[in-house]
């Protein structure tokens, strides 16, 4: 039996606007289309790994913390639609998590505020309540939405019950060796590979740089999505290129990475080899990205397959 993927993070009410273009200071622009959505980073990874668990792969466990408002309804909501078991606590004194998110029309490219609220309060302390339920995993998950003391905490317990770890660092923030030895996976995207690293990663050589560097402070395995340009996995070992995995036009790319690492998971937890995993991850995002929504444009298992099957 395949053991759970665990995910620490947050939800959040994504506010999505799209327009022509983002007003500057002081302006007021019209805008195309509004829509009030499931979203979150680490909620979104979860939402990614239970569909692409389908019937066969692990539980999906999360962890976070809700406010005790409407939005904490809309995540409960996901999460028993997706069969997500959630290991969550409600906080009246703050609000649930929430996001404005501009998308440029022409592009649908994004740019996000996070206001996390009560998931913004999470400690150590909240980690060390579940290690039993961490320990118990083949996989955590998390990224850099909670505060960083929690994400430590996580990995740290992972590591001590040889439950494989991998971090999503986002949003890019700086971060010390003693925190990237406990990752046996780090997912940055180009900007937060070059942020970690101080190394520009425009493209492959760049990658493969940025990779090095971040192994040299411990980490085990790089893997750098690289949007148009598919991931680029890095090991002590080997380097793997996965292209972009088509299926369709892009709608929207919001949630993109967190349905890479949803699925990446997942992948491992069933003990995929890693190339294998890399393309089911892979394929995921690709259909995620053909799909308006964060959470809601998640591929399902027969979707991944499918694609993975045309070849
Ligand atoms: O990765 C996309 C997510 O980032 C959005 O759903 C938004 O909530 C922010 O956390
Ligand atoms: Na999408």
């Amino acid at each position: 039996v395949v053991k759970p993927v665990v995910v620490l993070g947050i939800f959040n009410a994504d506010a999505v606007y799209r327009a022509e273009r983002q007003p500057k200071i002081g302006e007021t622009v019209m805008g195309e289309k509004f829509k009030l959505e499931a979203g979150g980073k680490g909620s979104n990874q979860a939402v990614s790994a239970a569909r692409a668990s389908g019937e066969t792969g692990p539980e999906v466990h999360f962890i976070s913390r809700l406010g005790a408002d409407d939005f904490a309804k809309m995540a409960r909501k996901i999460w028993s639609e997706t069969g997500i078991i959630a290991d969550v606590t409600e906080d009246p004194e703050t609000h649930t998590g929430s996001a404005f998110i501009f998308i440029e029309a022409a592009t649908g490219n994004n740019a996000i505020i996070v206001c996390p609220g009560a998931a913004g309060k999470m400690t150590a302390a909240d980690l060390e309540a579940r290690a039993d339920l961490i320990g118990s995993a083949s996989v955590f998950v998390t990224q850099l939405e909670t505060p960083v003391e929690s994400v430590r905490a996580g990995l740290a317990i992972a590591r001590k019950a040889g439950v494989k770890t991998i971090l999503n660092p986002a949003p890019a923030r700086a971060l010390d060796d003693e925190l990237l030895a406990l990752c046996d996976y780090l997912t940055p995207n180009e900007s937060e590979a070059e942020l970690l690293t101080g190394i520009a990663v425009t493209d492959r050589a760049g990658a493969e740089a940025a990779a090095d560097a971040l192994m040299a402070r411990g980490v085990g395995a790089v893997v750098v999505t690289l949007g148009e340009n598919g991931v680029l996995y890095r090991d002590q070992s080997r380097t793997i290129h996965v292209p972009v995995a088509r299926a369709g036009a892009v709608a929207e790319t919001t949630g993109a990475g967190d349905s890479f690492n949803g699925a990446f998971a997942v992948a491992l937890a069933e003990g995929q080899p890693v190339e294998e995993a890399l393309r089911f991850a892979n394929a995921a995002a690709g259909i995620s990205v053909t799909r308006p929504g964060a959470s809601d444009s998640m591929a399902s298992r027969a979707e991944i397959d499918a694609l993975l099957a045309r070849g």
